[in-house]
């Protein structure tokens, strides 16, 4: 067990972004109300044939939010990267999704950007997983259908190297990167944070087949 956190814990100081999907991919579960899961010959897809898709859709935006930022931090350090997170982040996000078919969007109940603030729902999920991960346990990504699609929801956990953007300040964020949060980022509330938290949540919109 050890050896596995480790070893995910080197691959998730490799794998760097402004986002950090779990990686708890094994223990999915399905939770719908609308849609019976007795008859999967009824329909092309099944609950978890779309919980799979749209992990699948999350986990291809974040490798594309990742390969961006390395870059962008190696460049210009993390005050720089605050910026190139600030113009480009939701960018990709819907270019991904544009070029995947499906919505792709972050959103968290302590928003960096207002813009990613969760709804009403999507903040009972996120306090569902935070209870969990108070708990010593890891709750698996949720499908549900929504107005006629299927909507994913796959938690965002932070690792240490989210802290010096989403840490705390002084002692994990820098004063020039506090700086610039503050300054692009007036109403923050994305700072503060330890590792192996939840951050916030991926949430897929999939047109039902
Ligand atoms: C270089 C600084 C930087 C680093 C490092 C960083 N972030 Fe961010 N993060 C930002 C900025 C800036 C935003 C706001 C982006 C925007 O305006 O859409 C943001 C936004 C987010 C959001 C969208 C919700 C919100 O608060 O607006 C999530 C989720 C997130 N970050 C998670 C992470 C995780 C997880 C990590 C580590 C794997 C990480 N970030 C690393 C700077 C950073």
């Amino acid at each position: 067990m050890k050896a596995t956190i480790t070893t995910l814990f080197a691959i998730s100081l490799l794998i760097f972004s402004c986002n950090n999907i779990s990686s708890e991919n094994s223990k999915e579960t399905v939770e719908s109300t609308s849609i019976k899961t007795d008859h999967p010959q009824d329909h092309p897809m099944n609950e978890m044939d779309y919980l799979k898709t749209g992990k699948e859709l999350a986990l291809q935006t974040k490798a594309s939010l990742a390969k961006y930022l390395v870059s962008a931090l190696g460049e210009n350090g993390s005050a720089g990267a605050v910026e190139f997170c600030n113009t480009k982040a939701i960018a990709i996000t819907d270019s991904m999704s544009l070029a995947l078919g499906a919505h792709i969007k972050r959103v968290s109940d302590q928003p960096r950007n207002p813009v990613n603030t969760a709804n009403e729902a999507e903040l009972a999920y996120i306090k569902k997983w935070k209870e969990a991960k108070v708990n010593g346990k890891d709750k698996a990504p949720i499908v549900t259908e929504i107005a006629g699609k299927m909507v994913g929801y796959y938690p965002i956990i932070t690792n240490q190297m989210c802290m010096q953007c989403h840490g705390k300040p002084g002692i994990d964020i820098n004063a020039a990167t506090l700086k610039k949060i503050k300054q692009l980022y007036p109403a923050d509330q994305a700072i503060g944070y330890a590792e192996n938290e939840i951050r916030g949540i991926f949430v897929v919109d999939m047109n039902k087949q």
